[in-house]
């Protein structure tokens, strides 16, 4: 290779990482998102065992949704990160999973649902709260999946979130 077509090949690979860092500005929550295919080993058991959040339990389209939902109705409090904010808590990482570990996706949708806002609670549908905890679950590195997670309080209080195996 002579170094015209050199420097050729390195401003084309030099464009294309600007591409890619662009659209990953532009897309940052969609790359972020982890599929269940990615993790075939914590598929919902076949002898009916209850899934947990590691079984890709909602769709990325209702994370998208959910984070339209939390923009307007949280991070103003929670930070548009989920880092938290002066005095709210973080709802990412270690200081807010402890608090959720062993306890079911139903569990936190209906804290969200009820307690939240914590300046005006009780305005938030199933649904919309539903959504929203898809977000903070995709955010916290959980999974999506095929299916949305019905806004079922039955089906939800089944799902368990644990620790990665
Ligand atoms: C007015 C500010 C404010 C808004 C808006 C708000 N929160 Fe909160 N949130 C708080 C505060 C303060 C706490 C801590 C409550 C406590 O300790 O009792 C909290 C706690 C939480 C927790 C529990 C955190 C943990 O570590 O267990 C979750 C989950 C949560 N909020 C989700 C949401 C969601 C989802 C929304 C949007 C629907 C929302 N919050 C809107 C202030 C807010």
């Amino acid at each position: 290779m002579n170094s015209t077509s050199a420097k050729f090949v390195a401003s084309r690979v030099q464009r294309r990482l600007q591409a890619v860092a662009a659209a990953t500005l532009a897309t940052g929550l969609t790359l972020s998102i982890v599929t269940a295919e990615e993790t075939p080993a914590a598929a919902p058991a076949a002898d009916g065992a209850a899934a947990n959040v590691w079984s890709g339990v909602f769709s990325p389209e209702q994370v998208v949704r959910g984070r339209r939902s939390y923009n307007s109705l949280c991070a103003r409090c929670h930070g548009e990160a989920l880092g938290g904010g002066e005095d709210s808590p973080t709802l990412v990482d270690k200081d807010f999973l402890k608090n959720w570990y062993g306890k079911t996706v139903g569990e936190l949708v209906e804290y969200t649902r009820t307690e939240m806002p914590s300046d005006g609670p009780g305005k938030v549908t199933r649904k919309q709260s539903t959504d929203i905890t898809t977000y903070v679950l995709a955010t916290n590195g959980f999974p999506t999946g095929a299916s949305e997670l019905a806004p079922d309080p039955e089906k939800m209080n089944q799902i368990q979130i644990t620790p990665k195996k």
